[in-house]
């Protein structure tokens, strides 16, 4: 047992051995020369240099396709439709694709080498996702954990955006990583104040980017933002509002309070807010400034597991738990969730056995 064991460690130990030797061989030796990409039924026809990974060869030709993961192949969010030229759809892209998307050729961008020439399609408002150069204008402790990264825009110097959408920021080489690298932030600040992007950016351990942005990032550093993109934002209609955020993903939703606050939305609107404990607690004088402004907003800090210091009268156990025990009949609302997938899962799960229709439940996974 114990042989066989060690066999089949070997043998994918080998066998991973020889795939990045073949990726090593592959990007000294392999000279692919001029590749072709033609975009939307040659609406933009792109001449560029083979061997690059399509994700970055189009951004490098200023089209930004959305990536939170840098490329890795783990977010699943840079999909582009293939029509011709990108081979057979590789081992690393199937978990991300259901198969109406395989039958229609979607593929994950970063996945798929430009050895050829390529027809391709992506949403038409990716065309309009720009670079800016920002800098960096305050940077604001709010938990032992998290801080709030104020970006002045330079070059444009303003960006037009839904509230609850994010941008991707560049990560540049350095001391914990050889490349430079992409990460997705949502934006916690006013869409009424194009000129700055705030962002809530919690410290995750041994994270390329947390790390770079919480130990090295200091005030008036530049830093090179694309975007917005997401499809997270508030929908036009009367509902009554239910948002749920854990940690950092609370930033899109205070997005969305200015918004309703800056264009007088009168919804009726609870935003369940939910954390470890009471040092992980933030924006809460901005929360209790929203409650005075908006006539029908109230929230409710729920607290996962209180320090025995935290002496906490209100909410406790897991957020989705508190929405249970305040609301009965889901049916009518429209729920906006942001945070750990953890949540959002067991959110979706309750949330549609209370009534609304998962076509009626927005939110942004964090992990
Ligand atoms: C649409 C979208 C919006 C986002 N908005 C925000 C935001 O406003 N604020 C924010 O702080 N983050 C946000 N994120 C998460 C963010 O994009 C990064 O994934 C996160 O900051 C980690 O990046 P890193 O480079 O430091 O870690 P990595 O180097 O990518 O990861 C290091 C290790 O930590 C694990 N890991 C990655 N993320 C987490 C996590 N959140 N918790 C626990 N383990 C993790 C990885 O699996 C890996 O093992 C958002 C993600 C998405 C998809
Ligand atoms: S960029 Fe994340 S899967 Fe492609």
């Amino acid at each position: 047992m114990l042989e066989m064991a060690i066999g089949v460690v070997s043998l994918s130990g080998l066998t991973a051995f020889l795939a990045l030797l073949l990726e090593w061989a592959d990007s000294y030796f392999a000279d692919y020369g001029e590749c072709h990409i033609s975009i939307n039924g040659g609406e933009k026809v792109l001449t560029v240099q083979g061997g690059g990974k399509l994700l970055g060869t189009l951004m490098d030709n200023g089209i930004f396709v959305p990536s939170a993961c840098g490329g890795r192949g783990s977010c699943g969010l840079c999909k582009v439709k293939v029509l011709e030229g990108g081979g057979p759809i590789l081992p690393t892209e199937t978990p991300y694709m259901e198969p109406q998307e395989i039958e229609n050729k979607v593929r994950l961008s970063c996945q798929i080498k430009v050895r050829n020439d390529l027809v391709i399609e992506i949403p038409e408002e990716l065309f309009l996702i720009k670079e800016y150069q920002t800098r960096v204008a305050a940077i604001r402790e709010l938990t032992h954990n998290i801080k709030e990264i104020t970006l002045k825009l330079v070059d444009p110097p303003e960006i037009t955006f839904k509230p609850g959408q994010f941008i991707q920021l560049e990560v540049p080489e350095y001391a914990e990583s050889p490349e430079p690298v992409y990460r997705a932030y949502s934006m916690c600040s006013a869409a009424s104040r194009p000129t700055e992007v705030k962002l809530v950016i919690t410290r995750v351990e041994k994270g390329i980017a947390t790390t770079y942005i919480h130990d090295y990032l200091k005030e008036g550093d530049p830093v090179t933002i694309n975007g917005p993109y997401g499809e997270f934002y508030l929908r036009d209609t009367d509902r009554e509002i239910l948002m749920i955020a854990t940690g950092s993903g609370l930033a899109p939703l205070m997005s969305l309070l200015h918004q309703m606050a800056d264009e007088g939305i009168q919804r009726k609107a609870t935003l369940f807010f939910g954390v470890r404990a009471k040092k992980d607690l933030f924006y809460r004088d901005e929360l209790e400034a929203f409650r005075q402004k908006l006539p029908d907003f109230d929230y409710v800090l729920v607290l996962s597991s209180p320090d025995p210091e935290d002496q906490w009268d209100g909410e406790t156990g897991l957020v989705t738990d508190a929405v249970e025990r305040r609301f009965n009949d889901l049916s009518e609302m429209e729920a906006y969730l942001c945070g750990n997938p953890f949540m959002i899962d067991a959110a979706v799960k309750l949330f549609t056995s209370k009534g609304i229709p998962e076509e009626r439940i927005y939110y942004d996974k964090f992990g």
